[in-house]
């Protein structure tokens, strides 16, 4: 727990310190390198929340420690469970399901994460303690409905105003089993669904429009009594309530969201070849590669293996000049939803015009992703057209940049902070970046690995 603590303050101490901008001023070309990423946000989250669920320690390694996992960790810490760090591991001592221990007047601070808010909600469905979420100025613009809905349909009591953080929960002993049709294609509202199932009674059922899918294989491989069918574009899921399961070991694997900015960079730097090792590949993750190797780009997934359910891989990726634009079909939305931004940028350097439809949940993130890419594409010079979610690019393959650029974030998204670095490294200009410290939402090694590279950021 120390160690934990340590971190924390010393994220904050030296970021006091340090100026909170980079400028860049020279494109990055020439390089051959082998790199880790960042462990994968997504399944830290859920390894801590299901840890804190199990029955005994379980033994987590390679967990990323960004804000969005450390808040994770401080939320079950406020609500009973501990854990410590040894050799890099955490240790997390659960004691089955709803064995927390709250106070009262506890408060959740989800900082930035959509992802730890609208998980934990589920886990406090049986806890008859009130417990007040609250977040950073982003996570308060986002919308909770999508969770208050079903979280309701359960019996739980959610106070809130305009379905936005802050929300009060008290959980209920008189939980009823749920039948979901989630259409948004969520995992966010899937998995806060399945979470609140564990603490039912009886059997609840999600039609759930295909989304990230860690949750049920992390339940999957802990023997937990999950069922899942796919019909087309959806998964029939049927989690019987009030199992205990085990403690375990996991090993998170890398971030396909964090590599995602480097397979561009890369693609879009002269002469290169990069290999990101040991990434999540799961097929619920790779709409990047898909649409990246539609576009004419040759990326490779070698040395597969499966662990815990997951798939994991080496990403070799090398530089290519003629991309094509893409018809980019909506059914691998969901699966690149985080990684539509850094698309977008190689759109803007592939031949003809691509199109993008559907993507009104860009705009529901940690900020108006889709209004702020259509900003930022003609701030660079890019043609675009929008038709409400919907956009085509008109992309210039002989596009360098010269100009002064000054990119503020308001809300701080680590995204559009990491967009803008690769931007400037791969299309030129002169680039002051702002809001540095938003990569420590999610990647906080980004600009220590960008410069090991050999890219010069200042
Ligand atoms: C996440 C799900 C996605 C994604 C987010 C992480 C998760 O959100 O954008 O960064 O870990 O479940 P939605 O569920 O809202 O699509």
């Amino acid at each position: 727990m120390l160690e934990t603590h340590i971190l924390v303050k010393n994220l904050k101490s030296i970021n006091s310190f340090v100026s909170n901008y980079i400028f860049i001023s020279n494109k990055i070309n020439n390089f051959n390198k082998t790199i880790r990423i960042g462990s994968d946000k997504s399944i830290s989250i859920r390894s801590i929340l299901l840890a804190s669920q199990a029955v005994g320690v379980s033994k987590i390694s390679n967990l990323l420690e960004s804000e969005d996992v450390l808040n994770t960790l401080k939320a079950i810490r406020s609500l009973g469970i501990k854990y410590y760090k040894h050799n890099k591991i955490y240790f997390i001592e659960g004691f089955g399901l709803n064995s927390f221990n709250i106070k009262r007047n506890t408060t959740i601070n989800a900082g930035n994460s959509g992802t730890l808010a609208r998980l934990i909600l589920g886990m406090l469905v049986k806890s008859e303690t009130k417990v007040k979420l609250i977040g950073d100025r982003s996570l308060s613009k986002r919308d909770f409905s999508r969770v208050i809905k079903p979280l309701r349909q359960f019996g739980v009591n959610i106070k809130s105003k305009n379905n936005c953080l802050p929300i009060e929960i008290l959980g209920t002993k008189f939980l009823r089993p749920i039948v979901y049709d989630e259409n948004i294609g969520s995992a966010q509202v899937k998995s806060c669904i399945i979470l609140s199932s564990l603490n039912t009674p009886g059997t609840t059922v999600i039609n759930s429009r295909r989304s990230r899918n860690h949750t049920e294989l992390l339940l999957k491989s802990l023997g937990y009594p999950i069922k899942i069918k796919k019909i087309n574009n959806f998964d029939l899921i049927k989690v019987e309530g009030l199992r205990q399961f085990n403690s375990f070991t996991y090993k998170v694997p890398g971030d396909i969201s964090s590599a995602s900015f480097f397979i561009v960079l890369t693609l879009l730097s002269k002469k290169s070849q990069i290999v990101i090792e040991n990434v999540n590949v799961n097929q619920s993750r790779i709409g990047i590669i898909r649409i990246l190797n539609k576009m004419g780009a040759q990326i490779k997934l070698k040395r597969k293996k499966i662990y815990n359910g997951e798939e994991i891989a080496d990403i070799h990726v090398k530089s290519k000049m003629n991309l094509k634009s893409i018809n980019c079909p909506s059914e691998l939305n969901s699966s690149a939803i985080d990684e539509f931004l850094i698309i977008f940028l190689v759109a803007a350097k592939a031949k003809g015009i691509s199109k993008f439809k559907d993507l009104g949940e860009m705009n529901k993130k940690e900020s108006k992703r889709l209004d702020l890419a259509v900003k930022f594409l003609k701030l660079i010079g890019i043609k675009v057209d929008r038709f409400k979610n919907d956009i085509n690019i008109h992309g210039n393959p002989n596009i360098r940049l010269s100009k002064k650029f000054e990119m503020k974030n308001f809300l701080k998204d680590h995204r559009i902070f990491f967009l803008s670095c690769i931007t400037a490294l791969t299309l030129g200009g002169v680039w002051k970046i702002h809001d540095k410290k938003s990569a420590n939402t999610s990647f906080p090694d980004f600009l220590k690995i960008l410069k090991i590279i050999g890219a010069k950021v200042k």
